[in-house]
């Protein structure tokens, strides 16, 4: 198995900091209070997780998430809100059915959801040695293109992916768009948001330019931060795991030869993954966790079980069939496709 944190941290005393953490899932609606607040059915369908204050508008000067009186994220302090869009099948009939997340190594029990990270440094990185700020309250950032199609338009983003899991520790290789034939133990997306900040906004008109990737190289690879944005802030990091293999049935899949997922966006190249986060710590819980010896688990945090993370759920805002074979995907989108042959 190829997650050997635990291990590792057995063997050398740790002075860094990085979490990882799973988050249950809160609701499935079509709401986007980042996006589109006020909306209510938003454009397309999310998965979203965190906060139980959760809702159509999420105003930055009332400090919506401290209103939350609990959290499906297994730290509880931790009332942010982090969503994405949710996954289809089109079945060769032309109909959609939804397909759920599972939880990921290490995660037991969760309720769909997703994995989240904080990092100081590079993923897979034992030398977390940066110094970060944590996000601010009324902090919130989007990263992605809906509108992405190929591949050149879906590399502005560094490290929007997708894993093909073979088993549940697969890792790599990841690639940009969906994986072109089945995957056995599901799909992972991840979704990586940019980590210097321009110290002075806590949202821009396109949720993204108050934010910048670093000047040069990534930020695994410590790259500085530019003069505009020159606050390092954590990495934020998501993992979701997709359950298809349900779908994995070839007969199933389309006769052209494509790939049969889509975004509920009705991306079908996968080029437009996307995610929105919502800050939402409890008082310094995020800068006194980043500033701590902590390893994926993290000593400083009060943490719940998994069955108080499961319990934290809102009810939908919207009603509408998303469980059923459907001829749209909610909303009324369609799956565009670009044809690629995997046989
Ligand atoms: C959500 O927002 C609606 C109005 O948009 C409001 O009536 C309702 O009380 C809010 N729910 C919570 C839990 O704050
Ligand atoms: C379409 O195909 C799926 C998968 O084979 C099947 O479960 C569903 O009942 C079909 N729907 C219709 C309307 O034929």
């Amino acid at each position: 198995m190829k997650w050997t944190f635990p291990i590792v941290l057995a063997l050398c005393a740790p002075t860094y900091s990085l979490l990882r953490f799973s988050c249950a899932q809160l609701v499935i609606d079509r709401l986007d209070p980042l996006v589109t607040p006020g909306m209510a059915p938003s454009p397309h369908l999310h998965q979203i997780l965190g906060g139980n204050s959760f809702n159509i508008t999420m105003d930055p000067e009332k400090d919506m998430p401290g209103e939350s009186t609990c959290t499906s994220c297994s730290f509880s302090e931790d009332f942010s809100n982090y969503w994405t869009a949710t996954l289809y099948f089109k079945a060769k009939n032309g109909t959609y059915k939804r397909v759920t997340q599972k939880p990921n190594v290490g995660f037991d029990g969760v309720n769909g959801g997703m994995t989240v990270y904080y990092m100081q440094d590079g993923l897979y990185n034992f030398n977390q040695v940066s110094k970060v700020t944590a996000f601010k309250p009324g902090f919130r950032m989007f990263v992605g293109d809906l509108n992405a199609k190929t591949k050149e338009q879906a590399e502005r983003f560094r490290q929007l992916t997708f894993t093909c899991l073979q088993n549940p520790s697969t890792r790599d290789p990841q690639i940009l768009d969906f994986p072109s034939g089945p995957c056995p133990e599901g799909i992972m997306t991840a979704v990586r948001f940019p980590t210097c900040w321009d110290g002075k906004n806590l949202d821009s008109p396109d949720h993204m330019a108050h934010m910048s990737y670093p000047e040069t190289g990534t930020f695994e690879s410590g790259g500085p931060c530019p003069a505009t944005h020159p606050v390092r802030v954590p990495q934020l990091f998501y993992e979701v795991i997709w359950d298809t293999a349900p779908f994995n049935n070839k007969d199933d899949w389309p006769e052209d030869g494509s790939q049969p997922f889509v975004w509920s966006f009705g991306d079908a190249t996968g080029y437009g993954n996307h995610g929105d986060y919502l800050f939402g710590w409890k008082d310094d819980a995020l800068q006194r966790a980043m500033d701590s010896p902590c390893y994926v688990d993290c000593p400083t945090l009060k943490r719940q079980d998994v069955a108080a993370q499961n319990k934290c759920t809102v009810e939908r805002k919207v009603n509408e069939d998303i469980d059923g074979w459907a001829d749209a995907l909610p909303g009324g989108h369609q799956a565009s496709y670009v044809k690629k042959r995997w046989t």
